[in-house]
This record gives C-alpha cells, sequence and structure tokens, in this order.
C-alpha cells in the first residue's frame, strides 16, 4: 500500500545528521493566524503549558541507541536480499540482529531496520518526525524505536531506523494476503481493539493531541501473540491547539485511506485519523482492501460496495469476509459496522472519539465471546476442514489483489 505525498514548503534543513527539528515546527500550520495555545474548556486540547514532541524528545535525548553504519551492515549481512522482509514508500525493510545495549555478551536481538530512500527530502523528513515521535511516545500498542542510525559522508546521507521485529508481519498480510493464513474473527476484534488503544493514547493521552495521519492495515504490526502495535510515524503531527479544530497542512497519507475533507482542503483533525478507522473496520469485516483493482469496477472501492448491504438489512452478512467460513457473532458484526459508519461521517465532527471507539469494540468482543462455541478464538478452528458452514459465496471475490498505487493529488 502506497502513500501520496504534496509538501507545500520544502524541508529548510539538510546534511545534519542529528535527528532535530524546530520546536515549534509541527505546529506552524495551526489553522487561522492565532498561535494562542489556550486550551477549550471541553479540555481536551492541549494546555497552554503543553510542550512540543521536540521538546519532549529532547528531554529525552539518549534514550534511542544510535547506530554506526557499520554496526547495521553486520546486522544484515550487508543489506543482503535474502533478510529483506517488507518495502514500502520509506524504502526497504530488513531482518537483523544486533548486539545487546550494554556490549555485553547476552544473546543477540533481533530486530527489524529499515533503510530510507534518501532520494528527496520527505524521506529526511519524515525520518526526524518517526525519531521523534517514536522517541516520546510510549505505549503497548505502539512499536517500539530502539535506535537510529544517521550518516552523512561522500557516498551521500544513510537514515536508518531500528525497532523491535515484529514476527507475524502486519494486519494487511493477513487480511489480503493468501499465502499468509487468515485472523479468527475474535482475534481480529482484539487486534483492531488494540490499534484503538493505540490510537487513543495518541488523540488523548498525551499532554500533546498527536495525529497519526496514517492508520491502515500495513501500519498494524503483530508481534507473537498478535498483539498490534502500529508503525510508521513519519507523517504524523501534533494536532491543533487553542480553540482551534484543525490544522492546515498539504494533504499526505494514503488512498483509499484519508478523510475527504482533508483531501480536499488539507484540514487535519484527529477526526481526519478516525476516517481512516472506519476505513479499517470495514476492510476487516469484509477481508476486502479499501481499493482492490482486481474487482469488478462496482466492487473496487469497498466503502461504496458496502452501502449495497445496509447494516440493519437482511443482506448485510454479505458484506462478511468468506475466509471467516461463517465463524462470527452477527450482532458484533452489525455492530461494528455502525461503528465504521459512525467513523465515516461526511462532516468530521459527528465521528466518534477514539475513546468512544474502544468502548463500542469492547461491547463488540464481549459479545463475540458470549455468542461463541469457540472460547480461543484460534486460528484452527477456521482451517479445520469440517468446520459447521460453509463459506458465503460472493461474485467477484478476487483471491488475489495488487496494491494501490502511489498517487499525487494535484494541489495549487
Ligand atoms: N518492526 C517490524 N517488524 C517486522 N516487520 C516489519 C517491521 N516494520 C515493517 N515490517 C515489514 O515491512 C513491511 C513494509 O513496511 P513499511 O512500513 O516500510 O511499508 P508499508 O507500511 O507497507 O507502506 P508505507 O510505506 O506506505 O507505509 C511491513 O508490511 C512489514 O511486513
Ligand atoms: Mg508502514
Amino acid at each position: 500500500m502506497s502513500c501520496f505525498y504534496i509538501f507545500k514548503r520544502k524541508c529548510k534543513r539538510g546534511g545534519n545528521s542529528a535527528p532535530e527539528l524546530g520546536a515549534t515546527s509541527n505546529r506552524e500550520n495551526n489553522s487561522g493566524a492565532s498561535t494562542n495555545r489556550a486550551a477549550k474548556s471541553t479540555g481536551s486540547l492541549p494546555s497552554p503549558s503543553a510542550r512540543s514532541i521536540p521538546e519532549m524528545y529532547r528531554e529525552r535525548e539518549g534514550s534511542l541507541r544510535v547506530f554506526s553504519l557499520t554496526e547495521l551492515r553486520e546486522a544484515t549481512n550487508n543489506f543482503n536480499r535474502l533478510l529483506k522482509i517488507g518495502e514500502g514508500g520509506f524504502g526497504s525493510v530488513y531482518k537483523g540482529s544486533i548486539k545487546p545495549a550494554d556490549g555485553g555478551d547476552g544473546p543477540p536481538i533481533i530486530v527489524a531496520i529499515k533503510k530510507l530512500n534518501t532520494q528527496g527530502l520527505q524521506g529526511h523528513k519524515q525520518w526526524i518526525a518517526e525519531v521523534q515521535f517514536l522517541g516520546v511516545l510510549d505505549h503497548p500498542n505502539l512499536v517500539k524505536l530502539l535506535g537510529y542510525c544517521a550518516m552523512d559522508g561522500e557516498r551521500g546521507i544513510q537514515r536508518l531506523l531500528v525497532y523491535e521485529y515484529m514476527q507475524n508481519k502486519s494486519l494487511e498480510d493477513h487480511l489480503f494476503n493468501r499465502s499468509v493464513p487468515t485472523i479468527p474473527w475474535k482475534r481480529r476484534l482484539s487486534i483492531i481493539l488494540g490499534a484503538a488503544q493505540g490510537m487513543a493514547y495518541l488523540h488523548e493521552g498525551l499532554e500533546v493531541q498527536v495525529i497519526y495521519r496514517d492508520f491502515k492495515s500495513s501500519n498494524v504490526l503483530l508481534d507473537k501473540d498478535f498483539n498490534p502495535r502500529l508503525s510508521d510515524f513519519g507523517l504524523a503531527r501534533e494536532g491543533p491547539t487553542g480553540n482551534r479544530t484543525h490544522v492546515s497542512t498539504a494533504p499526505v497519507g494514503t488512498r483509499g485511506y484519508a478523510a475527504p475533507e482533508y483531501v480536499e482542503t488539507g484540514h487535519l483533525s484527529v477526526k481526519s485519523d478516525i476516517w481512516s478507522f472506519g476505513v479499517v473496520l470495514y476492510e476487516i469485516l469484509a477481508g476486502r482492501r479499501t481499493l482492490d483493482r482486481n474487482l469488478p469496477s462496482a466492487e473496487q472501492k469497498l466503502l461504496g460496495w458496502v452501502k449495497q448491504f445496509p447494516v440493519d438489512g437482511k443482506r448485510f452478512s454479505m458484506i462478511m469476509d468468506p475466509r471467516l467460513q461463517n465463524q462470527y457473532s452477527l450482532p458484533a458484526a452489525r455492530r461494528i459496522a455502525k461503528l465504521a459508519d459512525s467513523c465515516l461521517n461526511k462532516n468530521p465532527k459527528d465521528r466518534p472519539s477514539m475513546s468512544e471507539v474502544v468502548e463500542i469494540l469492547k461491547q463488540a468482543l464481549e459479545e463475540s465471546h458470549m455468542s461463541s462455541s469457540d472460547p480461543t478464538g484460534s486460528p484452527s478452528s477456521l482451517t479445520t476442514p469440517s468446520a459447521p458452514n460453509k463459506p458465503f459465496k460472493r461474485s467477484g471475490d478476487a483471491g488475489t489483489s495488487r496494491q494501490v498505487p502511489r498517487v499525487a493529488k494535484a494541489k495549487g
């Protein structure tokens, strides 16, 4: 899945290897002229004394490990292609093994190393954002950044990030990649609940509001126990301050997930993340990508297609992923579709908050536990050939799908 990127201004920095941005850089585009940071009476926005992410990052400087390029070359057998585990818009990801931080004789640590393509300043800017946000944020549902490498040499600039390794790839892989086992119903719900808790922390759990801006199934990574962790904070930015409802910025993100008002106007708020969350909820129900060019044209856009099967209608279950083999709770599925619809309200103000989303997902999970005969939610219950119900048949259910192309939205 790819992103579209438009930057209004060029990154003014270049050549420096320390991960620094100006303390106000993330706040330059607060909507309107006012820079008043007084919190609204709702108390939901940052207080006047709230520190910015770069300020918090500076206070914690030293908490991330700084790697040399040589160390990371050794860790990946010189970025051996056989160790490549993924490729995204910013570069390649390798599995590697590093020595423990204390330099002792402890067992090596398995890590994921992302090597950014160094062409283009947005890569550098996003690398800095990733280091600063992940250097500050700390939650069980956010990926752990262990350290970074920044080298500016004769052979150009090198920017790398070293993360805790996530054994079970991404939610995207399990939902859409036919060579990866699918995830059963309750596990899907606990994954999306964990992702929602991570996002609630970003929106509501910090002294600054953090807008993630890139919520999508490929950015929900899964550890060995299928606990979800949100990854990729290169597009994250601080939310509005004072009495502002949004920040204004050139639209960046991933087509198919970005909120319409953000794509149209560049007005960004936490409610843009809520829209993206609604899209992923439907991906989880349907096992279909938000955009899938392999499907008949009427079915390519997931949000358009599901409208034919209203949540309270008799044919609602036609949207459900056939790979679930009918092993799901229909009331819980309806509850989630209703939740998705509210996240996908045209008017951002009508979308729920992330903590409301968390509550509804908890209810859906409880409902599924009550109505389920399989208390474990284990994947084997789906792969058993003797599963009691046959999967629904749906027209145009593609066995494969291809990635959404990187696209840019032209803006003046
Ligand atoms: N910490 C990690 N542990 C294990 N695998 C990872 C880790 N980080 C990334 N990956 C793998 O690398 C793949 C590519 O990740 P990356 O974030 O670069 O791209 P993407 O999310 O697919 O696309 P985009 O660049 O648009 O965000 C992921 O889908 C995942 O399989
Ligand atoms: Mg990603």
